[in-house]
């Protein structure tokens, strides 16, 4: 048997690997990886990878993680500007440096002398939709930058985005792997949760995997992946890890805009499950026993009840 799992916009990626993962001609991490390339290759997925949405100032930053959960080593990038597959760049940073995070300028140069390829990030679309955000702002006459970084931050349906990847083999060997262009017209120089190691991606093939997609912040403040790990530690089946996961953000002062997160997490016996505080989300899985990625709800978790 073999396994992956997948925010919902993942699906196509879990389909495009998936039958080379199982006849072995892919490990788990190349899984993992390729996976992500066909969601950073997507100019309509307006959260990842090319066609992803500016900063503030009308620049594509790229964050990414990807972590080997037989050894632990892990390797992302943050803030990393023109080049096609940031989850390679995180890849070559676990594999190629004693490092975990590079961010930014070094990253990119880091990016550049393993040869990665570079590309043009900024899509016709998404320069459009940054600049009705700033005309917006103008309309508003808002011009100090911290006033117009909240403003334009706070519309949920095109502030955050990201996939995520968790495969599992069938002799036990697990990955994962993040990738997103991060908030929407975020601050230059913004990291969110998907390169941080324990907050956005997590993976221990003793015990499981979890990734989150939302606003990266409130996983941030919880190390949100790497808690939910341990409810698996604990016994928690991944449904209940996931839900329990999210319920713990109920303490987490944030505006109500910004309360949204959504977890996907795989066990280390295949058993999946994922929770969201918003209704009507799926996540993606595909195990040998479906010919395709099959879309799932998750368990819905409100965060305004009590903790
Ligand atoms: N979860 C993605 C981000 O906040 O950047």
């Amino acid at each position: 048997m073999a396994w992956m799992v997948a925010s919902a916009n993942g699906a196509a990626g879990i389909d495009a690997v998936f039958e080379r993962f199982c006849a072995g001609e892919l490990d788990v991490l190349d899984a993992v990886e390729r996976a992500a390339w066909v969601v950073e290759d997507d100019p309509e997925d307006h959260s990842v990878g090319a066609g992803g949405v500016p900063n503030l100032f009308g620049a594509v930053e790229l964050d990414a993680s990807i972590m080997d959960g037989v050894t632990l080593r892990a390797g992302a990038v943050a803030g990393l500007r023109g080049f096609r597959h940031p989850i390679s760049v995180a890849r070559a940073v676990m594999e190629r440096t004693p490092h975990v995070l590079l961010v930014g300028e070094g990253a990119a140069t880091f990016a550049r002398v393993i040869g990665a390829e570079p590309a043009v990030l900024e899509t016709q679309a998404s320069l459009q939709a940054w600049q009705r955000a700033i005309a917006s702002l103008e309309a508003q006459e808002l011009r100090d930058p911290l006033t117009m970084v909240r403003a334009l931050t706070h519309d949920p349906e095109r502030a955050v985005g990201t996939v995520n990847f968790l495969a599992l083999d069938d002799e036990g060997r697990m990955a994962s792997a993040v990738s997103t262009s991060g908030w929407a017209l975020k601050w230059p120089g913004r990291a969110g949760d998907s390169p941080v190691i324990g907050a956005g991606n997590y993976c221990d093939a003793t015990v499981g995997a979890a990734a989150c997609t939302g606003f990266g912040e409130l996983s941030l403040r919880t190390q949100l992946a790497a808690r939910c790990v341990d409810l698996l530690a604990a016994g928690a089946d991944p449904s209940e890890a996931a839900s329990r996961a999210i319920g713990l953000l109920r303490r987490l002062d944030a505006p109500s805009s910004e309360r949204i997160m959504h977890i996907v997490v795989l066990r280390a016996d295949g058993q999946h499950g994922a929770a969201s505080t918003r209704a009507g989300t799926r996540y993606a899985w595909r195990d040998t026993s479906v010919p395709r990625a099959v879309l799932a709800p998750r368990v819905v978790v409100a965060l305004d009840g009590p903790a």
